[in-house]
């Protein structure tokens, strides 16, 4: 027997605030709050429908048949959760260059938990459904909500969930996000995440520093100071790549181009253009800037970024159903 299909469409998000570091492995609570902006231009969208006859679940991510082991524990943990004993035919579409610091698993679980748990015959509230999100991928707990969203840390599964910050972005702000590589990154967020809890000797200055700038960066959202905002999403960033270059063995995300990038942003920068970059567990930059400069920051990358490398994006909306029986 099958169980009716849901299809659910989710965003995916850029911290300006990093998460980096469990304290909890299985449940994923973060050993720091974060702080995200959800992006129109990239999502997923899952189609999910629970089915007697499979033996087990079958997932597909673009059409391919694939397999996943963090697809298969989410859906161990959802069967926990809503008693359904079925397995699951999953469809995934990504528009999202899979894996490659785009945080693709932000969106993929966010529509995943949505999709899934309806299918399941369980109607969650956002709060719970950013919850069970939770339990896919870290950053996707925050991509169940549109704008601004706070994951607030928590300290176990029923306290650890994100909310919305500022919902509706009405103000000029975007991100472009420079391609630079679409390959699957060689460290996972998990394993550098578990190497600089474990040996980075600045562990615990980041988890005092990454509270301070979560407070100031909500002031200045509040403000919308909008360099104010760049600053200290840009320093955040970077006390996070800090964490990885100190860790044993150190490691780093960042390819030549990706430096290339961020000099071409401190360049304009320094003319006046105020912009600003982020960078997560990949290569691939983006840029923080105001819509009135997005043809001057694009020009200067030009020359070194082919066009399709050059994704610009705005605010996105949170995961929602697309389609339902
Ligand atoms: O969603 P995860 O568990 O793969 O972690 C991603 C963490 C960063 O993207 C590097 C930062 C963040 O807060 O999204």
């Amino acid at each position: 027997m099958q169980s009716p299909k849901y299809t659910a469409r989710a965003h995916t998000n850029i911290a300006l605030i990093k998460y980096w570091g469990k304290l909890d492995q299985d449940l994923i609570i973060p050993m720091n709050s974060s702080l995200s902006l959800t992006l129109d231009k990239f999502y997923t969208d899952t189609s999910v429908f629970f089915d007697s006859t499979l033996k087990q679940d079958i997932f597909r991510l673009n059409n391919k048949e694939s397999s996943s082991l963090k697809v298969t524990h989410f859906m161990k943990v959802l069967r926990e959760k809503t008693g359904e004993t079925r397995f699951a035919m999953i469809n995934s579409e990504n528009h999202v260059p899979s894996a490659a610091g785009l945080a693709s698993s932000a969106s993929a679980f966010a529509a995943l938990a949505l999709a899934a748990s309806r299918a399941a015959g369980l109607v969650l509230d956002s709060r719970s459904l950013s919850r069970l999100a939770r339990r896919g991928s870290g950053s996707a707990t925050r991509s169940i909500y549109g704008g601004f969203v706070e994951w607030q840390q928590g300290s176990d599964d029923a306290t650890s969930y994100a909310v919305p910050f500022e919902e509706n972005v009405a103000w000029d702000l975007s991100m472009i996000a420079v391609v630079i590589s679409a390959k699957q990154k060689k460290i996972s967020s998990s394993v550098g995440m578990q190497r600089v809890v474990a040996t980075s000797p600045y562990y615990s200055a980041w988890r005092k520093t990454a509270a301070q700038d979560l407070a100031a960066m909500k002031k200045a959202i509040k403000k919308r100071d909008f360099r104010q905002v760049g600053t200290i999403a840009e320093e955040n960033a970077m006390k996070m790549h800090a964490l990885n270059a100190s860790a044993h063995p150190h490691f780093s995300y960042f390819e030549p181009a990706s430096l290339q990038v961020m000099k071409i942003v401190a360049d304009l920068r320094s003319n006046g253009i105020f912009c600003y970059y982020t960078l997560d567990a990949g290569p691939n930059v983006k840029i923080i800037c105001q819509n009135k400069d997005i043809q001057t920051i694009l020009a200067a990358l030009a020359p070194s970024f082919s066009q399709e490398r050059l994704v610009v994006a705005g605010p996105g909306p949170g995961v929602k159903l697309i389609d339902k029986p």
